[in-house]
């Protein structure tokens, strides 16, 4: 296919399942130019800023044995913590001092009672020692609604639930085929999670055993179809510890699967405009400007991980996590990567809400 064609596929108002694939494949110049499209949709209709969450990994104990993941409970020898209160409340109030609008927390799934209980006071306690000034979104795994409904309530206004593929028979192969890792349960709490009023967030990984261009097709066409508010997608990336490992080898390169990010990431800023994008972690993980250039592809957020120092080594999702033994957050480094100033752009004090999420509240 000619340049004059592709161009005329990039610009688009609509992409079916085939131009994706085909989108999906570009090399440069052709990739250049999608990113580059992507990146000025951005601007004009997600905003010129930056938004910055602060990430703070408040647990890494989970019930559950995602086959890809460093720390499923199979992980025996993996030290196990969880963050008191207070370590909570301080880390929350750090967030507030670097002038952060919004901080994360992310755990491991449990479902527990006293573990449902504690988020629920964690949320009133951080509302009350920071006057409500910072927008709080749970990243905690698959809860009833109930449960949902409840820290809704108590002031979590975003959750984030990636569906990791989009394909259940892919989902199923990711996954233990027991019931605690059923793709159907996952679907029906991201659509309890819509219908309590959440800004939703979900995603996908990207470059996994057993997935094609096509499923990558289908999962930016499930995220369309869901609605969804914001996004997070990063490369698959192995960790020693899980049954994939041994799988490493009949996978693509990490500089395949960053490439692939890229255009995932540009191919759903231009088909959901307005959306927030997340540049994640594991893109810096593969390179060390990851996250700059991911921002350039179309996404607009960044989670500076904010998790206090010495508990960082134990969330290990996957090999390599960047910045585990550092004494201060992460992010003065990464911006200091020479051309891309991303400083100018950071929307310090502000929530970030998805602009998408606002238009359907207010229509
Ligand atoms: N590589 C990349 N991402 C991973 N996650 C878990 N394990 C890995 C891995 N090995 C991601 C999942 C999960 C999020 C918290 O981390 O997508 O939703
Ligand atoms: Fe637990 Fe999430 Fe890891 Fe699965 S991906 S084992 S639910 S932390």
């Amino acid at each position: 296919m000619n340049m004059q064609s592709i161009r005329n596929i990039i610009l688009k108002s609509h992409y079916d399942r085939e131009d994706l694939v085909h989108l999906l494949q570009l090399r440069d110049p052709e990739k250049a130019e999608l990113l580059e499209h992507a990146s000025g949709i951005r601007k004009k209709y997600a905003g010129d800023q930056i938004y910055f969450r602060g990430l703070i990994e408040f647990s890494n104990i989970c019930r559950k044995n995602c086959l890809y993941c460093g720390i499923r409970s199979a992980h025996k020898g993996l030290k196990r913590y969880n963050l008191n209160d207070e370590e909570v409340l301080e880390t929350a109030r750090y967030a507030l001092d670097c002038n952060y609008g919004s901080i994360v927390l992310q755990s491991g799934e449990l479902e527990s009672k006293h573990f449902t209980g504690r988020v629920n006071g964690l949320l009133n306690k951080i509302h009350q020692h920071t006057g409500g000034r910072l927008r709080i979104t749970l990243s905690c795994g698959e809860q009833n609604r109930e449960t949902c409904l409840r820290w809704f309530e108590s002031g979590a206004h975003r959750y984030l639930l990636r569906i990791e593929a989009s394909n259940p028979e892919l989902y199923g192969r990711l996954h233990p085929g027991d019931q605690k890792h059923l793709y159907s349960r996952r679907l029906e709490c991201l659509y309890d999670l819509k219908d309590i009023g959440y800004q939703t967030g979900t995603g996908v990984m990207i470059g996994l055993p057993f997935q094609t261009i096509a499923d990558l097709a289908d999962d930016l066409l499930f995220m369309k179809q869901y609605d969804v508010d914001m996004v997070g997608m990063g490369p698959y990336l192995e960790h020693e510890n899980t049954p994939f490992y041994h799988l490493r080898n009949l996978l693509p390169g990490h500089f395949e699967r960053f490439q692939l990010t890229l255009k995932m990431i540009a191919l759903l800023r231009i088909m959901m405009k307005d959306i927030n994008i997340a540049a994640t972690t594991a893109t810096q993980t593969i390179d060390p400007s990851g996250r700059e250039l991911a921002v350039d592809a179309g996404a607009n957020v960044i989670m500076p991980n904010i998790t206090p120092v010495k508990y960082r080594q134990y969330y290990s999702l996957y090999n390599g996590k960047p910045f585990i033994n550092e004494t201060f957050p992460d992010l003065e480094q990464s911006s200091d990567f020479p051309g891309i100033k991303l400083n100018n752009q950071i929307a310090y004090g502000e929530w970030g809400d998805s602009i998408h999420y606002l238009k359907k509240q207010g229509s």
